[in-house]
């Protein structure tokens, strides 16, 4: 797909804005995940070989023909990513270019025309000044951000669509987990495969992920652990996070070298500080055998996920054929505990950000 040409004329944003804000309604001692949305959200679209129209409207619905065709097949890509309050009470944006180019990566793979990085990064910047009293500040909040783009042509066929809808909006959020999380390895479903989808930020990669989710949950876990697609032998992620081991005082997460994983952002975060912090990094093929052997040898000291949205969520059980597996108190978890807390001081400003990943808004 082409990267669209875009004139200083097409990034003039239209601004309408609420004539009342939601802002006072909202309880910001008790924020659910994803249930309430900010004010405004900002949109753009792909016609004609080029993005245009780009606008900032009052949050709300949007009206579409039933053929659309992300509806029937699927072209639809989206993103995730943070802003917080920082200490000093401004609003710390969270590695936005990383998921702007993640972003373009799935995009490629679905077939959708690239989004100029102006388009996202004026939009984004724009909107967060607008709704900037929307990111919370209780020490467990933040706003998160949902960026994502469908494919719109009205035809019942299979092709790319030449139609797109790029729309971001906000969510002030609390924690997606609120207690340590069980995991259960998948034994017959499968999410991906060398050469599928499986590194795309897709709709279709999350829906592979219901039904296994609702029946391990029948057995009280609260998410599947995928294995590849071929063997059921190597770790692949959990149904909405990477996944990360402590082995021996080593950190180990499965690659994203064979385009199976997504490539988590706070994936590449949590390995940056370990290296950092000197923790030995092993970002590698890693065999389900190889965690159980770990975990009945005692060496198995640390599990945990990460993700935007769930940012460091400590795993407390692993469920294989028929096992359960009870990981080490969540006390005792040196490793995973430092590195949230220092994940989240860079975050919220009360850390030094060495590395360049936050924004000021
Ligand atoms: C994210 O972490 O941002 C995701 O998109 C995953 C989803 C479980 C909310």
């Amino acid at each position: 797909m082409e990267q669209a040409e875009i004139t200083k004329d097409q990034y003039q944003i239209t601004i309408e804005r609420v004539e009342k804000s939601r802002l006072p309604e909202v309880d910001f001692d008790n924020i659910p995940f994803g249930k309430i949305f900010s004010d405004h959200m900002f949109t753009a679209e792909y016609k004609d070989g080029r993005w245009q129209n780009l606008r900032i409207e009052p949050f709300g619905e949007i009206k579409y023909n039933p053929a659309m065709s992300a509806l029937h097949y699927g072209q639809l890509i989206f993103e995730g990513l943070k802003a917080h309050r920082s200490a000093d009470g401004g609003v710390n944006l969270f590695r936005h270019r990383k998921n702007f180019l993640r972003f373009n990566r799935s995009a490629h793979r679905m077939a959708m025309p690239a989004l100029p990085r102006e388009v996202f990064e004026v939009g984004l910047l724009k909107l967060l000044e607008l709704d900037r009293d929307w990111v919370p500040s209780g020490i467990n909040s933040s706003l998160y951000i949902r960026p994502f783009m469908f494919a719109t042509d009205e035809y019942v066929g299979i092709r790319p669509s030449d139609t797109y809808r790029f729309i971001i909006f906000t969510s002030p959020v609390g924690p997606y987990y609120d207690h340590p999380v069980k995991v259960k390895v998948a034994e017959k479903y499968v999410r991906a495969f060398k050469g599928g989808t499986g590194y795309a930020k897709t709709a279709g990669n999350y829906a592979a992920t219901l039904l296994p989710a609702i029946e391990v949950k029948k057995e009280g876990y609260d998410q599947i652990l995928w294995l590849d697609g071929c063997r059921f032998e190597q770790v692949h992620e959990i149904g909405t996070m990477n996944v990360f081991f402590v082995i021996d005082g080593k950190l180990i997460t499965p690659t994203i070298e064979t385009g199976e994983i997504l490539e988590g952002i706070t994936r590449d975060s949590v390995i940056t500080l370990a290296k950092d912090m000197g923790i030995p990094v092993e970002d590698r093929i890693v065999s389900i055998g190889e965690v159980i052997d770990a975990f009945h040898s005692g060496r198995l000291e640390e599990a945990f996920g990460a993700g935007t949205a769930a940012t460091i969520a400590q795993i407390s059980e692993i469920g294989y054929k028929g096992e359960r597996l009870v990981l080490p108190a969540i006390e005792s978890r040196k490793i995973s505990n430092k590195l949230k807390a220092e994940l989240m001081g860079i975050k919220r400003g009360m850390k030094e950000d060495r590395y360049g990943w936050i924004v000021k808004i």
